[in-house]
């Protein structure tokens, strides 16, 4: 009798600056099996990121790459590329990682890196995302995870999801709702990812539903 092995499961690099709550989102759906992956390492470029924390008490490998070790970013993104590859990844999952990725982690990773970002782009990018929309006075601002590129925030765009401000929204209620919508999409659309459904017009992704 011959018994079927089972495909090894996708393995996500998670890239983080930060506190890691969307990392977190990331490991525990990854642990319910809503995410059908396993997150394979976890790479921060700020030490004292409490990401790197959560990521060791789930048991996934902890790396900080600290930039002011590499004379240049061409340096330094190699080593990022590097322990990507090292670590077998399939996907990467950029979750509040504040920096540029460069060409060389994109050209390996090819169509493989997402970002979240919060607000609705190409509507405010750039590091305050949902301050810059509140005090800007949108009544809707929004989650958007898309594919990475050369640029900030600007690839090409797998989902977003809008989020209401209320007349009675402060920057922090709102914060707190936006980063509820982020815990739940990000998961979503790498598991989109993982099953193969997101390919790319141009520019447009098209989701196989
Ligand atoms: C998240 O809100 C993410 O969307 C944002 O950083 C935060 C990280 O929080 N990313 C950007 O602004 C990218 N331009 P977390 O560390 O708790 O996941």
């Amino acid at each position: 009798m011959s018994e079927e092995v089972p495909a090894a499961k996708k393995r996500i690099g998670v890239l983080i600056s930060g506190s890691g709550t969307n990392l977190q989102a990331i490991l525990d759906a990854s642990a319910k099996g809503d995410l059908d992956a396993q997150v394979a390492v976890v790479i921060s470029d700020n030490e004292d990121a409490y990401g790197l924390e959560r990521a060791r008490k789930a048991g996934v490998p902890a790396v900080w790459v600290d930039r002011s070790a590499y004379e240049s970013a061409h340096a330094y993104n190699d080593a990022i590329r590097d322990v990507l590859l090292e670590h077998d990844v399939d996907l990467v999952a950029m979750a509040g990682y504040m920096r540029l990725l460069g060409t060389e982690v994109l050209l390996v990773f090819r169509d493989r890196v997402l970002n979240i970002h919060p607000a609705l782009l190409p509507a405010f990018p750039g590091a305050l995302g949902i301050r810059d929309a509140f005090e800007y006075g949108v009544k809707v601002t929004g989650v958007t995870v898309h594919l990475a590129d050369e640029k900030f925030d600007s690839g090409p765009i797998i989902a977003q999801e809008a989020v209401e401000v209320a007349e009675d929204d402060t920057l922090e209620t709102l914060e707190a709702k936006m980063h509820q919508v982020e815990h739940r999409l990000y998961p979503k659309a790498l598991q989109w990812m993982v099953e193969g459904r997101v390919s790319l017009r141009g520019r447009r992704t098209r989701i196989k539903l």
